[in-house]
């Protein structure tokens, strides 16, 4: 099987599914070639698809002059000057659906049908959502202090940069792209290497669009290559990331030296709590979703909590039901999980799992590599009651492997579910809404979903406590970290007319 292949057509130039994507840079509106190249594969069989050009700190400083040369004109053409090109933007994206998931399919081996309907629709929405937010809502009253008025604004900050995993590409980068464009600041992505195509096609939307050259530039490459030359600059007004704690780092490390503001969202390792009074179908059917994108999610309850007295119970309906996931191609509609990004992740994942079994862990399911498909398909993975203290319970695997602890008490299942360095989000199931209400109330983490999971709304705070992140995105969240917020005060006294 061969269907991934993606075909070199021209120098800087690949076909993917029927696409021609570019191999280059986009900066300052044009295409720029690197001497190095770096080679993308699918993780849906391991082909090639290309090499892609391989930036350094010479296409990272171009980046930045050319986003700062941009910056000026776009943050003075305002929330609507700005609102209609974004959304035409939007529509190109939507237009252009089909090719995009395609694309981010082959790249990164996510669900097609997930990216055609859910995800591609979202990254539009993204676009849209953020410029209709800067033209119609982001506004604050003015208040009179003794008599003198506040009148709040949020001003265009400059140059951002965005630095993006692989997990979901373009949604992760648009829910970053929205905001800062409709927020005036000029911005440099920087993509997942394992994932670059989707930014690349996206790029030349965004010039159908006519946003002006140097408003919107992609560097492609390595993380600690371009990438950190980009946190590391001085020209840059804010870096938003999405990606690991030990990243997040070393990229904190590099903005203090010019104190340049960060915005961190940085996974976790969330617990799905079930209290006795659960409905258990529901819980159950909550608890298989955190196989979804193969584990690779960062919102993921991979900790499934469960009170003792139904944990039994719970385990039979789970295993029955995790046991019908079908795992295949993600090209196909049957298919519900597919592959492992990348053979390094595989091996990450795979290493976990091998490490629990060799300290005795009790794996109930799963537990290897899928040999009936081979290359990167990991089979989803329980394991009973792990020690409170081992890797796979307090390290975020990112793979398809839940863990079921259990627990006799609310106040005991409080305290295990807050008992990690994240709190990226959390879930409860429970079938009282007093109880439920007291229980979310002692969960540390930035989203709690009371018998629901991944219901996202644009307008709600998105971010993690602990080590999960800094900082909130979303609606007016993202405008308070990409734009510079003023008070200006207006005196009664001193006027001549
Ligand atoms: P990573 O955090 O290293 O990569 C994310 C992005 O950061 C990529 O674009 C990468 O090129 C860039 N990057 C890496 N080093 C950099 C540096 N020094 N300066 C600037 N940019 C840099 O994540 P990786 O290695 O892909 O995955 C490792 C683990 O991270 C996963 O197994 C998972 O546990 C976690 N992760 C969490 C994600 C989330 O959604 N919060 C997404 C991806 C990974
Ligand atoms: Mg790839």
């Amino acid at each position: 099987m061969n269907r991934a292949k993606g075909k070199e057509i021209g120098l800087n130039t690949i076909e993917v599914v029927g696409t021609k994507i570019d191999t280059r840079h986009y900066i300052g509106g044009q295409r720029v070639a690197s001497a190095e190249a770096f080679t993308n594969t699918s993780p849906i069989d391991g082909s090639f698809l290309g090499d892609i050009c391989r930036g350094t700190q010479k296409e990272a400083d171009l980046a930045v002059a050319a986003a700062k040369a941009a910056f000026p004109a776009w943050a003075a053409l305002g929330p609507k000057g700005r609102g209609e090109l974004l959304l035409r933007l939007a529509e190109l994206v939507e237009e252009n659906i089909e090719t995009l998931a395609q694309l981010e399919t082959m790249d990164n081996g996510s669900l097609l049908r997930s990216h055609r309907r859910g995800v591609m629709p979202r990254v539009a929405m993204n676009i849209r959502f953020f410029a209709e937010w800067a033209m119609n809502e982001l506004q604050h009253p003015d208040f009179e202090t003794r008599g003198h008025t506040n009148k709040i604004s949020w001003d265009p900050s400059g140059v951002a940069v965005l630095i993006t995993p692989w997990n979901a590409p373009l949604m992760l980068a648009t829910w970053k792209i929205g905001p800062a464009l409709a927020a005036g600041d000029t911005v440099i992505l920087k993509p997942a290497e394992w994932t670059p195509l989707s930014a690349s096609f996206f790029a030349d939307l965004t010039k159908q669009a006519g946003i002006p050259d140097g408003v919107f530039n992609v560097v492609q490459g390595f993380g600690k290559e371009v990438g950190a030359a980009l946190v590391a600059h001085p020209d840059i007004a804010r870096i938003s990331f999405t990606g690991s704690v030990p990243t997040a780092k070393v990229i904190a490390r590099s903005a203090a030296d010019n104190l340049t503001p960060v915005s961190f969202e940085l996974g976790g390792k969330s617990p799905c709590v079930v209290l006795e009074d659960a409905d258990i179908d529901l819980a159950v059917e909550l608890a298989v979703e955190q196989y979804d994108n193969a584990g690779q999610v960062c919102l993921s309850g991979t900790r499934i909590l469960v009170h003792e007295n139904i944990a039994d119970a719970f385990a039979l309906k789970f295993k029955e039901k995790a046991l019908q996931i079908i795992q295949g191609d993600p090209r196909d509609e049957a298919t519900q999980i597919g592959p492992q990004i990348h053979q390094v992740h595989f091996d990450r994942v795979k290493g976990f799992v091998d490490r629990a079994k060799e300290s005795g862990a009790n794996i109930i399911m799963g537990g290897e590599p899928n040999s009936d498909l081979g290359g990167l398909y990991f089979r989803p993975t329980l394991v009973m009651n792990p020690d409170a203290d081992s890797e796979i319970v307090t390290s975020e695997v990112f793979g398809p492997v839940l863990c079921l602890q259990t627990f006799k008490t609310d106040e005991e299942a409080i305290a295990m579910a807050n008992s990690t360095e994240f709190g990226l989000a959390a879930i409860l199931v429970s079938g009282n809404k007093e109880r439920a209400e007291r229980v979310a109330k002692e969960l540390v983490a930035g989203t709690i979903w009371v018998n629901c999971f991944f219901v996202r709304d644009l307008r709600a705070p998105f971010g993690g406590s602990k080590k999960s992140g800094i900082g909130r995105e979303g609606g007016n969240w993202s405008f308070d970290f990409y734009a510079d917020v003023k008070n200006t005060v207006v005196s009664p006294n001193g006027w001549k007319e």
